[in-house]
């Protein structure tokens, strides 16, 4: 019999080698390396389903599917995926345990039976009974939804082609293991290879299959880059451990917008929308305002979205001051306390900065930039903002407010959250008409906290 030969590969990246390394070259992890046995493929096998179903066509000749989308009736989760599941593609749900991940899958499994479509659930971490007592909980009855405790990939093909269901989950890829290769269940190659499979079930057979990938300590996408690179759709489940409510994101769509955002609440009976995002944001937004406070509109995919900011700045204890930022990135707001300095003077070489995004959202765009450079300036004045009045716009290192993308969504949503005033950057040019909201043009840093700030605190 030949030697059975093997390879080591990097769970982190799916670097292979023929020895073992302590450093991965490819990623810098360390002792990332598992040995895992080489298994040929069989000639015969390889992408048989895709060469059958998928002939040489011209373009002219392809007849659009009318159908070709499949609406999950949870509006929010509709928006992430561009408007529905692809029929025949194959979506990753990633995020960390916990999060509502079976949840959200459960229950919409249970609204596509209501809409008399066929979904295959298989539970490689849960038992049926598991499964069972969740869906009492949700609520989910239906005569369509098949549950099927297993891990084997081979057995789970085979139920595919013999239900034709309509939707497969796969609860979670890392559980599920091919008896194709040796390598143990969770392994780079064995995620890969049943990945590999599952794209070409979807394809040949024009199943849609959502499958479930867990999130490393570090954040990734456990068994990792390979797995976003091969599916059609990446949507990341975020969410803050000490608030109920949790974000799906696109970050990758082949059929939609990326970035897009879907808002949800955990309950006590699952996971329910959040229709209007920024009302929840604001719920706790003070009108008689305090210094240091600042509302910005910021766009998350193509919605927009209010959040409040919040600035603290003290005199240091400490020889050198701090500098801490939650919600958004350090760096920037290093970067606006250089310009803050520089431009309009402020001397902050002697004072701790804060700088808090209320809610728990992340805002990573450089629009947030001008409300984050108010609510300081109003902090260390101690004056407040007037409360009515929305911000919008990046900071130049000239202390120039440059343009931001989406401007009328932003305005309009403001307008909608009953907003007065608008400042935004002079260089965006809005075409439509807005009756109920004034809108402030500027130019510069100066002008913005010369039109904002309406009294002293005492
Ligand atoms: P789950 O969907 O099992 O998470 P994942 O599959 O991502 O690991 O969700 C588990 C968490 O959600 C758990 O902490 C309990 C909570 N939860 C609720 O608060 N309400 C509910 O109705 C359900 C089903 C779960
Ligand atoms: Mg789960």
């Amino acid at each position: 019999m030949a030697k059975l030969k093997s390879k080591y590969v990097c769970q982190n990246c799916g670097y292979e080698t023929a020895g073992y390394l302590g450093k991965c070259p490819e990623c810098g992890s360390w002792a990332s390396f598992v040995e895992e046995i080489n298994t040929p493929a069989k000639k015969d096998e390889v992408f048989s389903g895709v060469l059958e179903t998928l002939p040489p066509m011209k373009l002219n000749e392809i007849e659009m599917n009318s159908e070709i989308r499949m609406s999950t009736n949870i509006s929010e989760f509709d928006r992430v995926l561009g408007g529905g599941i692809v029929l025949g593609s194959l979506v990753l749900i990633a995020g960390d345990p916990g999060i509502g991940k079976s949840t959200i899958l459960l229950q919409t499994s249970g609204e596509l039976c209501k809409n008399n479509k066929k979904v295959f659930y298989v539970s490689a971490e849960e038992s049926a009974s598991q499964i069972k007592l969740r869906a009492e909980r949700l609520g989910v009855k239906s005569d369509s939804l098949y549950i099927y405790p297993q891990t084997n990939l081979e057995l789970i093909k085979k139920h595919i082609e013999d239900l034709k269901p309509d939707l497969v989950i796969i609860d979670s890829i890392q559980a599920v293991y091919t008896s194709q290769i040796q390598s143990s269940a969770g392994s780079v190659s064995q995620i890969r290879e049943c990945t590999n499979s599952l794209m070409q079930i979807a394809k040949s057979q024009n199943v849609s299959i959502i499958v479930i990938g867990h999130v490393t300590k570090e954040g990734n996408i456990a068994g990792p880059k390979v797995l976003e690179h091969m599916v059609d759709t990446v949507i990341q489940f975020e969410g803050d451990k000490y608030k109920t409510y949790r974000i799906l994101r696109s970050i990758k769509n082949r059929f939609g917008n990326t970035s897009e955002v879907g808002i949800f609440e955990m309950n006590s009976n699952g996971l329910s929308e959040v229709i209007n995002p920024s009302e929840l944001f604001l719920k706790e937004y003070n009108q008689t305002q305090t210094p240091g406070s600042t509302i910005i509109v910021t766009s998350e995919g193509t919605r927009p979205l209010l959040v409040e900011i919040q600035a603290l700045v003290g005199t240091t204890p400490y020889p050198a001051p701090r500098r801490v930022a939650n919600g958004v990135d350090t760096g920037r707001v290093l970067q606006i306390l250089a310009v803050l300095e520089k431009r309009i003077g402020l001397n902050l070489s002697k004072q701790d900065v804060y700088v808090n995004v209320i809610g728990g959202i992340d805002v990573n765009e450089p629009a947030a930039d001008l409300g984050i450079a108010l609510a300081i300036v109003t902090c260390v004045r101690d004056v407040v903002f007037d409360s009515h009045t929305a911000i919008i716009g990046e900071i130049g290192l000239s202390g120039e407010i440059r343009a931001v993308n989406h401007i009328e969504k932003r305005i309009n949503e403001a307008q909608k959250l009953g907003f007065k005033k608008i400042i935004i950057p002079e260089a965006n040019d809005v075409q439509e008409e807005f009756k109920d909201i004034k809108i402030i043009k500027v130019k510069k840093i100066i002008e913005a906290i010369n039109r904002g700030i309406i009294k002293c605190n005492n």
